[in-house]
């Protein structure tokens, strides 16, 4: 895409390579039993796709719906449940599947709220880290690519819902707006 406010930060080569060696690496972890993944809207969707694609046994799949953003670049700090599993956890294998960990508000909550599910287990993987905003404790067992401190859209992430159908991710220059996290 020629948009003169992107820069590839990380190709769609390399995503699919990377998500193929996690495909596999996951697939070895869980050799056996159920293992339910659990997709956190909208972002992971992308991921989610390439991601179950890669592995090489049977998945489970499920959605939920976290907002934790505006239409800014800030996080507002409040995280609500926008849609629930439709499954119960109790003693399966869980993958919870997110696009990006930024201050770890959103997985943080999520973990807590999972656990009281009773999985048999539960794991984080997450296509992007930003380990440097951290603000909340949280394990991300599987990490596609640790990132700077930039703002990133494409492959399912978003600026104010756009640019999430790029194939790479990319960096999104500052346009001098205002934060406008709700
Ligand atoms: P956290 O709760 O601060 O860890 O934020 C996690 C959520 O914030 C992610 O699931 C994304 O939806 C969003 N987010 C964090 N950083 C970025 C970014 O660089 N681009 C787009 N969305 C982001
Ligand atoms: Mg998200």
């Amino acid at each position: 895409m020629t948009d003169p406010k992107l820069r590839v930060l990380i190709s769609a080569e390399k995503i699919q390579a990377r998500i193929r060696e996690l495909g596999v690496q996951i697939s070895q972890d869980y050799p056996d039993g159920k293992l339910q993944m659990i997709c956190i809207l909208k972002g992971a969707c992308f991921f989610l796709t390439d991601l179950a694609r890669a592995m090489q046994r049977d998945v489970l799949v499920d959605f939920m719906g976290i907002s934790t953003y505006g239409k800014g670049k800030t996080s507002s700090g409040e995280v609500r449940v926008t849609k629930d599993l439709d499954i119960e956890l109790e003693g399966t294998d869980v993958l919870i599947v997110e696009d990006i960990v930024d201050s770890g508000v959103t997985l943080n909550y999520l973990m807590h709220l999972l656990e009281q599910r009773r999985p048999k287990s539960i794991r984080i993987a997450a296509l992007l880290d930003k380990p440097e905003r951290r603000q909340r404790p949280v394990h991300v067992h599987y990490v596609g690519f640790q990132i700077p401190d930039r703002f990133v859209v494409g492959y399912g992430l978003d600026y104010a819902e756009k640019y999430r159908n790029l194939d790479d991710v990319c960096v999104l220059d500052d346009m001098g707006e205002a934060s406008t996290a709700a």
